[in-house]
């Protein structure tokens, strides 16, 4: 499986003769693994009806700006933090001069404003519309907000023209999104993430432990793998698949991570604590089942877990950079700044836990990226997306 595996992937489709080969895009994405959901236009369900493009990516299609339904589960807005990528293939000449003046007045439109994720633009269009001066200003105004311009191809067209202006193949466009997740930023570098929770035991069938389901860690995990790092993973009891080519080292308790930790992060250039590892252990855990004592109280005695990430930022072997996060239900910039200092760590990522869009299990979060010198917010998208941007800052602190 390539890049794309796991990925949930938008694909757009505006309303021009080359919706069609929407469909077949769709196929090789779900192919490839990946997710897919799609906005069709109005014009593009002249072309392509919904059904097709339902039947195709085994989920719901979308074409309404103020729909009912949709609203109540998949409204625009959850429809553009669920993506990791926005593809809209084929763009028409007028979809691009919309999306140039920031127009809203779509679901299309509408959902490319307002996502987070990184967004594609396959045009086409007949070869003179495609050569005019305002499509041409429209294109450069969409690649100096980063947006991907993936084509177009040149040849014969529908209508009976020759140049460019056709719709690359649908191979082409997955292999063109492939590509830019290939960032490479982190070429050559070695990464130790922790990630999940930690459990502390009581008796053979009981334990101590947090809500932590580990996405937010695999997610850095599959970020910084795709980046081009070595990565290590160790993770507490999570239910998750690990990310392609990263190397998964399985613990349970704070002590096992503690000691992983520190051997694995001895010469790594970052070390990131996305683990929400517990601080208290009982002091000893009992070889037998605890009996219920009629009644009375169970009285355990907690001691304090080692403070991982302030050893690994201590150690000798220290990795250049050391990241950590900071769960927090109330002050969470103060407590956040406060944290980084005291655990002597180069950036700290405040993470608001009160808030269920962003706590524990969630599919989605929005942080706060705190060094010494700078504070960056990143908006609520899915977990993956806010990955790749903690990566790109990672990065550039790296390779200033
Ligand atoms: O796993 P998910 O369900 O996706 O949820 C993600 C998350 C909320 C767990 C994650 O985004 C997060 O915030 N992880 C840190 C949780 C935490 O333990 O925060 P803390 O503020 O208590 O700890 C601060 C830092 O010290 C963290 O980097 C933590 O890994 C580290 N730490 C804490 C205690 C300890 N004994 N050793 C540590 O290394």
């Amino acid at each position: 499986m390539g890049q794309l595996n796991q990925r949930h992937i938008l694909v757009a489709i505006s309303g021009g003769i080359a919706a069609y080969k929407g469909a077949e895009l769709v196929r090789l994405l779900k192919k490839q693994g990946a997710r897919v959901r799609v906005v069709l236009s109005r014009g593009a369900t002249e072309f392509i009806t919904p059904l097709t493009m339902q039947a195709l990516s085994g989920e719901p299609t979308h074409t309404e700006l103020l729909d009912e339904a949709a609203e109540a589960g998949m409204g625009h807005i959850e429809l553009a933090r669920w993506a990791d990528v926005m593809i809209i293939a084929p763009a028409t000449a007028d979809v691009i001069a919309r999306l140039a003046q920031g127009r809203a007045d779509d679901l299309l439109t509408t959902v490319a404003l307002a996502t987070p994720a990184p967004v594609a633009v396959a045009p086409a269009m007949n070869q003179q519309m495609w050569a005019h001066a305002a499509t041409q200003e429209n294109i450069q105004m969409l690649a100096s907000r980063h947006i991907q311009i993936i084509g177009p191809d040149a040849g014969e067209q529908a209508c009976g023209d020759v140049g460019p202006g056709r719709l690359l193949d649908p191979e082409a466009i997955v292999a063109a999104v492939n590509a830019r997740f290939e960032s490479r930023l982190l070429e050559g570098r070695r990464v130790v993430i922790t990630a999940g929770p930690t459990l502390e035991a009581i008796d053979p069938v009981r334990y101590l432990s947090n809500h932590s389901s580990g996405k937010m860690g695999f997610a850095l995990a599959g970020a910084c793998a795709e980046a081009g790092a070595q990565v290590e993973l160790i993770s507490g009891p999570v239910h998750l698949d690990t990310p392609n080519r990263v190397t998964l080292h399985p613990v349970t308790s704070a002590t096992e991570m503690c000691e992983q930790a520190l051997a694995l992060s001895a010469g790594a250039d970052v070390f990131i604590g996305a683990a929400a590892v517990a601080d208290y252990r009982p002091e000893s855990a009992s070889a037998e089942k605890i009996k219920k004592a009629d009644g009375n109280p169970l009285i355990l005695t907690l001691v304090e877990n080692p403070d991982i990430i302030a050893c690994v930022a201590q150690s000798s072997s220290r990795p250049y950079m050391v990241v950590g996060f900071a769960a927090e239900t109330a002050s969470l910039m103060d407590h956040a700044r406060e944290k980084r200092q005291r655990k002597g760590l180069d950036m700290i990522i405040a993470n608001d836990v009160s808030d269920p869009d962003t706590t524990f299990g969630s599919e989605q979060n929005a942080v706060h990226l705190i060094t010494a010198t700078e504070e960056q917010s990143l908006p609520l998208a899915s977990k993956r997306v806010i990955a790749e941007q903690i990566v790109a800052a990672v990065a550039a602190t790296l390779n200033r």
